[in-house]
């Protein structure tokens, strides 16, 4: 009995040995992406600052920032079959830190990728344009992975960050769509009834965002005619 206070002693030196040895490298890891987040934010934001003032309109809606939470970053790596680590999940997931810029014209959206990429601090891992080719779902969007540096106080460290860029209408469309994939108990026929109207509806926004674009182009054209 009196060896009690040392048995418990052990298991929480070794609890604390554990802690430390996993879950500091992994809050660590975290905060590297929120810090790779802030990066890429800011160049949104001075991207979107400075071409208000020549386009006479902001580029970007709004802006989302999210870190992957950690079910989904554990359901993740039991898809692709990596190893339970940390260091497996700075080389193998590469949407842990994650930005979607929304914009009211599709043409913003080119404009601001290719902004971003030509920026020399700035890498392209990977690209996919869901705008030129949308999914079979009806799903648009141009997504970009990107690394970018972080400056710590005594190294550079590159992070990958996902961008999407969207528009109003993509994103009001993959919001709703992405909660039809969270529903569990629909019928069949009911689910495959809304997946059709859904895909509708993401043909309806393709002729939409092409539309106020148009419409956009007459009033900038009829303002600069007009000297307005
Ligand atoms: P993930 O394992 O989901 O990251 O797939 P992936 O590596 O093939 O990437 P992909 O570029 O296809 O999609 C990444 C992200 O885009 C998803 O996490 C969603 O946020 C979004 N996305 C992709 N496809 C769809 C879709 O059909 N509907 C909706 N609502 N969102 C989608
Ligand atoms: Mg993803």
């Amino acid at each position: 009995m009196e060896y009690f206070p040392q048995f418990v002693q052990k298991i929480e030196d070794d609890f604390v040995q554990i802690f430390e040895k996993s879950l500091t490298p992994a809050l660590q890891l975290m905060s590297y992406y929120r810090c790779a987040l802030m990066e890429v934010e800011t160049k949104f934001k001075v991207l979107n600052e400075e071409l208000s003032l020549s386009h006479d309109r902001n580029q970007i809606e709004h802006i989302k920032t999210r870190i992957k939470a950690p079910d989904s970053i554990r359901r993740k790596m039991r898809k692709l079959r990596i190893p339970l680590t940390v260091e497996s999940i700075e080389k193998n997931i590469h949407d842990i830190a994650g930005i979607r810029i929304i914009c009211q014209f599709v043409d913003d959206i080119y404009i601001l990728a290719d902004c971003l990429l030509s920026q020399d601090d700035v890498k392209l891992i990977e690209r996919k344009d869901y705008i030129a080719n949308p999914k079979e779902s009806g799903y648009r969007s141009l997504h970009l992975i990107i690394e970018v540096p972080i400056f710590l106080h005594n190294e550079k460290r590159q992070m990958k960050v996902e961008v999407q860029l969207r528009t109003i209408a993509m994103d009001f469309w993959a919001s709703l769509e992405h909660r039809l994939n969270y529903k569990k108990n629909i019928p069949r026929d009911k689910m495959d009834a809304i997946t059709k109207e859904l895909k509708n509806c993401a043909e309806t926004s393709v002729w939409l965002d092409l539309k106020m674009q148009d419409i956009r182009d007459s009033i900038e054209r009829l303002e600069k005619s007009e000297g307005v």
